[in-house]
């Protein structure tokens, strides 16, 4: 999705501009774009690009620009197609330039005032707006300040935007209203962006702007105003981020990384959080333990892939905590009336914490009167956490690759981890503790042995290349794992996949079997296996061709209208953690040979920052 990024120095910022924007690129975008001025406002200059940040890096090297002050976008299309004349910056009468994230809801109800006073719109998007409408409040202001801030009042919609005066070079002016601004705090230097990532080469020190402030940075300062314009302060602190997109190592891609990377991922988000056979107290913050003390029902809310771990907790919470637990889309949530349990926990589940719907989910259930919130996320200081009572942040480490992986079973980790957590006060005993906990402790192992499949995945690839449909299938807390790897393949190889509940086949998508539909079913051996059976033979019997992940004892064998790959056999508990790894390599292989864009699928973004 959109990234921004801006900096104002004392020297040229032009390549720090262009590496911010390619550490944003695996959020997805389709067109790129820098605009800078010099400090003596001698040159004021805008590049822009459709595509990828290295045919506007490329541009600019073929055509060199310099500027102290600077802003640069990428921009994920949603008014207006991926042209150049869409891309950001937008100008106004040469001397207003904007950069936005987000939805400008009233943009025709602008747009239409403001070409009545004369302003020429060169583009379809809702961005170009501000900057007309920001040029034309400086005619009646007093100064930027003052025109910057009748602008925002008028703006409806989730946004962050940020704004250069062609003709002031000292300062640049940015507004956070649903659509994340952290502020880099350089020496004689300070920068903004959408994500610390992207300032991470030039400062390690970050403030986060809340909700309705705007904040000017000039070399020298920074200064904030809350939402009631009264100049505040906003905690800096020192981040620990570790990004290390620029190195793949040996892997062709991130997600390949990354799903590599799980055993490790794992371990980390483990290290300190269990402790001699049980898990260590307060692990979700000070003070948590005696907080799930209380619960008796978990709402859980979330968007796709975190979504789909939130489902495999619902299975966990009722089953080893003996607590009820809904999930839902963040998106459905958000917009109906709900019903609030009595001595609810409201769980968000978000890899970014940047996620509109979740965002807006959560504050929706504050008003409702949630009392206790707890977020389950992978980036420290993102809105979600900041907004939430409690968190869990997962340690998985920087995660690249637009389609979800160790994300998504470090998740199901820390989701595990909150069961027990709740669930030693309510059924689940001293001994199914010491179990769970003992089973995460051997999971990175497995996970290993699982990676150890890759190559007989790779074969199995090979039938789905020409495949233009496939059906998923699991029972139980698998379920959702086959929902998730319906995700995946059909994320990043654009094979249409759906996933079933195995039971729920005879109830219509049995009509869809034929020898073209391959079904992937997954089986670890459980109390279902013999159900399973059953539904596998109902597809057999139609002429569908399955490919089972099944646990060494599960008693399925290859034949003609069968290949059975043997998953190690592991704890109940854990098993829907391994299994999501041969589905995600499944995916990988599958896109690898389609030769499509595996990091940055076509029209997808990492972190969805609109509704
Ligand atoms: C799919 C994927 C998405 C995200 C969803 C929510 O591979 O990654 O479905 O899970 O957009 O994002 P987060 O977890 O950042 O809230």
């Amino acid at each position: 999705m959109c990234g921004i990024v801006g900096a104002i120095a004392q020297r040229d910022v032009v390549e720090i501009l262009l590496e911010g924007l390619k550490r944003l690129e695996y959020r997805g975008y389709d067109s790129a774009g820098v605009a800078v001025v010099n400090s003596d406002n001698s040159e004021f200059k805008r590049v822009r690009r459709v595509g990828k940040v290295k045919a506007l890096a490329d541009a600019i090297h073929e055509e060199p620009c310099l500027g102290s002050t600077g802003i640069a976008h990428t921009r994920w299309a949603t008014h207006g197609e991926p042209t150049e004349a869409n891309a950001h910056p937008h100008i106004s009468k040469d001397r207003i330039t904007i950069v936005h994230n987000g939805i400008i809801e009233n943009h025709n109800v602008l747009r239409d005032r403001l070409s009545q006073k004369g302003y020429v719109f060169t583009s379809a998007t809702d961005t170009e707006v501000i900057a007309h409408l920001l040029e034309s409040e400086l005619d009646k202001a007093s100064d930027m300040l003052s025109a910057f801030q009748a602008t925002i009042a008028q703006l409806e919609g989730a946004y962050g935007t940020v704004a250069m005066d062609n003709q002031n070079p000292d300062h640049l002016y940015a507004a956070r209203s649903g659509s994340p601004l952290v502020i880099g705090y350089g020496i004689g230097e300070n920068f903004l962006a959408s994500d610390q990532l992207a300032l991470l080469p030039v400062t390690r020190r970050f403030s986060f702007l809340e909700e309705g402030d705007i904040a000017v940075l000039s070399r020298s300062d920074v200064v904030i105003y809350d939402q009631a314009g009264t100049e505040v302060e906003r905690e800096i602190s020192e981040s620990d981020v570790v990004h290390d997109a620029g190195d793949k190592g040996p892997f062709k891609h991130y997600m390949l990384k990354e799903i590599y990377e799980q055993p490790i991922a794992i371990k980390n988000t483990l290290e300190g959080r269990i402790k001699s056979g049980v898990v260590v107290e307060d692990i979700f913050g000070p003070g948590s333990s005696e907080i799930l003390k209380g619960i008796e029902h978990v709402q859980i809310i979330a968007c796709g892939t975190s979504f789909h771990s939130g489902m495999v907790a619902k299975y966990w919470f009722e089953e080893h905590a003996d607590v009820s637990c809904n999930v839902e889309i963040a998106s459905e949530f958000r917009y109906r009336k709900s019903k609030v349990h009595p001595n609810s926990l409201l769980v968000t589940i978000s890899q970014s914490g940047e996620t509109a719907d979740t965002l807006a989910a959560l504050r929706l259930a504050k008003e409702i009167g949630y009392q206790s919130s707890l977020s389950i996320c992978n980036v420290p200081g993102s809105s979600l956490v900041r907004e939430s009572d409690m968190a869990y942040l997962m340690k998985a480490g920087v995660e690249i690759g637009v389609a979800s992986t160790k994300a998504f079973t470090v998740q199901l980790v820390g989701l595990l981890l909150l069961v027990v957590a709740v669930g030693r006060h309510k059924s689940l005993s001293k001994e199914a503790e010491r179990d769970i906990v003992s089973a995460l402790s051997a999971l990175p192992a497995k996970i290993e042995q699982v990676l150890d499949m890759s190559k007989a995945i790779t074969l199995l690839a090979e039938d789905f290349a020409d495949k233009h449909h496939s059906l998923f299938l699991g029972r139980g807390d698998q379920y959702p794992i086959a929902m998730e790897g319906a995700l995946k393949l059909k994320e990043i190889s654009y094979i249409h996949a759906e996933a079933y509940a195995a039971g729920e086949l005879k109830h219509g998508p049995l009509a869809l079997i034929d020898a073209d539909m391959p079904v992937i079913v997954v089986a670890p051996n459980n109390e279902l296996l013999e159900k399973l059976h059953s539904n596998v033979e109902e597809v057999r019997a139609r002429g569908g061709l399955m490919y089972v992940f099944a646990d060494t004892g599960a008693n399925f064998k290859s034949d003609s209208t069968m290949k059975v790959l043997a998953v190690p056999h592991c704890e109940k508990a854990i098993a829907p953690i391994l299994y999501s790894v041969p589905l995600q390599l499944l995916s990988y292989y599958v896109a690898l040979i389609k030769g499509t864009d595996v990091d940055q699928p076509r029209n997808l973004a990492k972190s969805v920052t609109v509704e």
